[in-house]
């Protein structure tokens, strides 16, 4: 198996890319692309940067260029649903694109020409990336001053759809109306929906962890930037070591 594993931000990859074996470096298209060993498995890692394009362009060239079997994006999502809190994981089961709106051609949210409103991750990875994520969040890798900075007492996973755009969600008119429109839809974030939609066309099974660092309120984009630095990374590391059973 050859895995592709993406973040949107170099801090949340960094400490994945300083683990593997004398990596074999690529520029293209903008982004550096990192092959080797990790942890016995053999993996192509990037940053794609934020947002959709930026996201579809990367993993379209993992899977081209890099003929990855598998993608997985880790990455940070503001909580649509208020059981959420800061520190918690969602494994996205189903990806919506929220600002996809080109009625009065076609209903809201539907992928113009692809007859679907989303797209559904790998079912076997996601049950791995699940029991890989409690594993880690019942460990003690998360250290207790980083869980006493962000209020993280216990940190739960769960499963459910999410929703991405081109918007970084950081008032709560944003949010009701996304609340409003797509009521299942646990948390948003700017990627995962283009990352979903290119691997389904291109029929590559993928899967998406979405750690929580914020509410998608006015309060957003300080968690945020201090959440991403100081805990996203190992949540990732620690998780993908999960699940290669490393
Ligand atoms: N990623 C992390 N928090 C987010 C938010 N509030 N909106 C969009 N993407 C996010």
């Amino acid at each position: 198996m050859r895995i592709g594993i993406m973040s949107a931000m170099h801090e949340e990859i960094n400490a994945l890319i300083q683990t593997v074996k004398s990596p074999r470096t690529t520029r293209l298209g903008d982004r550096s692309y990192y092959e080797g060993d990790l942890w016995g498995t053999e993996a192509v890692l990037a940053f794609s940067r934020w947002g959709k394009v930026a996201s579809a362009s990367t993993v379209a060239t993992l899977i081209l260029k890099f003929e990855v079997d598998v993608v997985l994006f880790t990455g940070v999502a503001g909580a649509m649903d208020n059981a959420l809190d800061i520190g918690d994981v969602v494994v996205g089961e189903a990806f919506y694109q929220h600002d996809m709106d080109a009625r009065p051609i076609f209903k809201q949210f539907e992928i113009p020409l692809a007859g679907k409103s989303f797209f559904l991750a790998s079912k076997k990875l996601n049950t791995k990336l699940l029991s890989a994520t409690e594993a880690f969040l019942h460990s003690d890798a998360i250290d207790d001053d980083v869980k006493k900075t962000f209020a993280i007492t216990a940190p739960k996973v769960i499963t459910g759809a999410i929703a991405s755009g081109d918007k970084f969600v950081s008032s709560n008119k944003d949010a009701e109306r996304i609340k409003q429109a797509l009521p299942q839809v646990k948390c948003v974030e700017m990627e995962g929906a283009a990352v979903a939609q290119v691997c389904a066309e291109y029929d590559v099974p993928f899967g998406i962890i979405r750690t929580i660092s914020d509410s998608a309120n006015h309060t957003a984009d300080i968690d945020f930037m201090k959440f991403t630095q100081e805990v996203a990374s190992k949540y990732s590391i620690g998780i993908i070591r999960n699940f290669l059973n490393a």
